[in-house]
This record gives structure tokens, C-alpha cells and sequence, in this order.
């Protein structure tokens, strides 16, 4: 393998049927909604690395602190050969896990897989440069689509999926993302879990419509993506950004709420909405977790969890499972 190769485990047009689908389905429904993963063009990847320095957005800096202090103890507890990092992003948080790996002299491959490929490139590009001898090996994927990870990697294998991403997905696309990862595991191989936990809903309100702005930018920039991807003529200064604390289902709900009357065409999938003066669309939920509820997820889907770290503050955990 040369130091830096690039798969793609798509078809070439699978994002453009996929947001035709998902705004077909999402906008035609009685409750309108979008899926998150749309936010992340250009644009929105700058937006949301900018949230993560905002100093309401806490869960950034409690899972590095996490990492910073256990980095140690996850690569002697998994001596992985291979690191894969699900939703990789830019690669920033894995350093530690990938110096610690090269600490124990395990480390050979860094698999970063995203639905990114100018992120897998620019991190490539600069992990190759700062780890001399790591075979990276990007992979363009959805993994909420279907997982699907290289097999020509050395064994063990330590899959990371970090940042409380897995919050995302609703429980029943959480169990069948977590099985289906449990399936492409070998007995020796490890799940690296970040989730946010459930706290003062205040606190996690506060962190998901932030006083600067940033948050409402990044909710707004969705429509950004539908009026150049499909054509559509959105006004972002039509609509208002809200956090809700769901304190049924323990997540927090972004939503666009439509400020007036207004009607929207999407040429790109043949569709004009109506949107009634105060309608709001669902953008995001992000499910905030108990230690509890990850380990019967994580058993369920057939993972027992070996460790469980979070920052001084309790605020974000951190597991360490192992496929049973
Ligand atoms: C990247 C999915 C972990 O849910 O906290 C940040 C995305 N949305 N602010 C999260 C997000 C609004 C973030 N994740």
C-alpha cells in the first residue's frame, strides 16, 4: 500500500439520488424534515469545526479531554494494528489516539472513512506527512447507507466513531448502524464510542443555539444545499433556527421555523412546498445518553462494554466495547 490511497464504496451519483430521496420524502411529509447529514457541504464542515470552539459547545473539548487522558489505556486495551475513524472529519481529535498507538508500536494503517472526500484528502495529505511509515487509507462512504470497511488492513482493528455523531440517528437506524458494524468485527477487534450525556437541559440548549450565532448558520446552511444542489429558491432569512430539549426521548431537536407564509420551489426533484407561518422543519436530533443505555445498545448489538471514561465534569462518555 503507498501512503495514501483513496476508495470510493459509492456509486458516483450516490449522493445526488440520496438527497433527492430524503428531500422527497422529508419535505412531503406531514411534519417536515431533513436528515443531518446534509448540513456538511464545504461550508457547513467550516461552520460546524467553528461551533466547536464556541464556548457553549462542550462536547468537543470533554471528549478530547477524555482522549487526552485515556489515549494510553485505549491502545494497550486494543493494541490495534488499524485505526478507523467512522465520520473522520478532519482527522483533528485522532491524533491521540493514533500517537498513542504509534507509542506501543502496534500502528500500521489509518483507515478514515467519510462522506467527504476533500476532507479524507487534506487529512491524508497532512497525517501522511506527520506519520511517516502509516499507510492511510481513506474511504469515501455513508456508512447510515451501509457500512463496508477495507479487509486487506491488519487485524486487530480499532474502530472509533466519535464526537456523539451516533446521537444522529434515531434508535431504531441506531441499532441497525450498530449491528451492522458488529458484524463487520473480528473477535480481537474494538468499538471506540463517544456519546454526549443527558444533563441540564439548559446547558445542552445552550449548546445547540449559541449567542454568536454560529449554530443557527450552520442550521440554515441545509437550505444553502437544496438551492444549489436542486435549484430550489430558499430564503435562510425566512426561516429561524430552534433548539428543543426532548425530554421524553432524551435528544435535542434543531428545527427551521418558517417566519411567514411562504411557498418554496425545488425544480431538482420536482416539488413546491407550502410552508404555513410558523411551521417548523426538523433538522437534527442529537440524543444525549446514560452510561446504561450505552451498554444495552452496545449489548443488544451483540458488543460487550469494557471500559466506560468520561471528562471530570461528566459531562461526555467515552466507550470501549468488544464485539461478544
Ligand atoms: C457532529 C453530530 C456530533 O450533534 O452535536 C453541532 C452536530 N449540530 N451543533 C452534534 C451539531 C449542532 C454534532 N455532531
Amino acid at each position: 500500500m503507498t501512503a495514501f490511497e483513496l476508495t470510493r464504496l459509492l456509486p458516483t451519483d450516490h449522493f445526488a439520488q440520496a438527497l433527492r430521496s430524503d428531500v422527497r420524502r422529508g419535505l412531503t411529509a406531514p411534519a417536515k424534515w431533513l436528515p443531518p447529514k446534509w448540513f456538511y457541504d464545504k461550508r457547513g464542515s467550516e461552520l460546524f469545526e467553528d461551533i466547536t470552539r464556541l464556548p457553549e459547545y462542550y462536547p468537543t473539548r470533554a471528549e478530547r479531554a477524555i482522549l487526552t487522558a485515556r489515549a494510553g489505556e485505549i491502545a494497550a486495551a486494543s493494541q490495534a494494528r488499524t485505526l478507523v475513524e467512522l465520520g473522520s472529519g478532519s482527522s483533528e481529535k485522532t491524533r491521540l489516539l493514533l500517537d498513542a498507538l504509534r507509542e506501543l508500536g502496534t500502528l500500521e494503517d489509518y483507515v478514515p472513512v467519510d462522506v467527504s472526500e476533500s476532507a479524507l484528502r487534506e487529512a491524508g495529505r497532512r497525517l501522511t506527512l506527520d506519520y511517516p511509515g502509516l499507510a492511510v487509507h481513506g474511504v469515501v462512504n455513508d456508512f447510515t447507507a451501509s457500512l463496508g470497511l477495507p479487509h486487506e488492513v491488519h487485524s486487530p482493528r480499532l474502530v472509533a466513531f466519535l464526537g456523539g455523531t451516533l446521537g444522529n440517528l434515531a434508535p431504531d437506524e441506531r441499532a441497525a448502524f450498530l449491528r451492522a458494524l458488529r458484524d463487520e468485527l473480528a473477535p480481537g477487534d474494538a468499538l471506540l464510542l463517544g456519546t454526549d450525556l443527558v444533563k441540564d437541559p439548559r446547558v445542552l440548549v445552550a449548546a445547540y443555539d449559541d449567542a454568536a450565532g454560529v449554530t443557527a448558520e450552520f442550521d440554515k446552511n441545509v437550505l444553502n444545499v437544496l438551492n444549489r444542489e436542486l435549484d430550489a429558491d430558499f430564503d435562510p432569512a425566512g426561516f429561524q433556527h430552534r433548539a428543543y430539549w426532548d425530554a421524553e426521548h432524551e435528544w435535542i431537536e434543531m428545527r427551521l421555523r418558517s417566519v411567514k407564509a411562504q411557498r418554496v420551489a425545488i425544480p431538482g426533484v420536482s416539488l413546491t412546498v407550502e410552508f404555513a407561518a410558523g411551521e417548523e422543519m426538523r433538522t437534527e436530533i442529537s440524543a444525549k445518553f446514560r452510561q446504561a443505555g450505552v451498554a444495552a445498545e452496545l449489548a443488544a448489538a451483540g458488543f460487550r462494554l469494557r471500559h466506560w471514561w468520561t471528562d471530570p465534569e461528566g459531562r461526555f462518555g467515552l466507550s470501549l466495547a468488544e464485539p461478544v
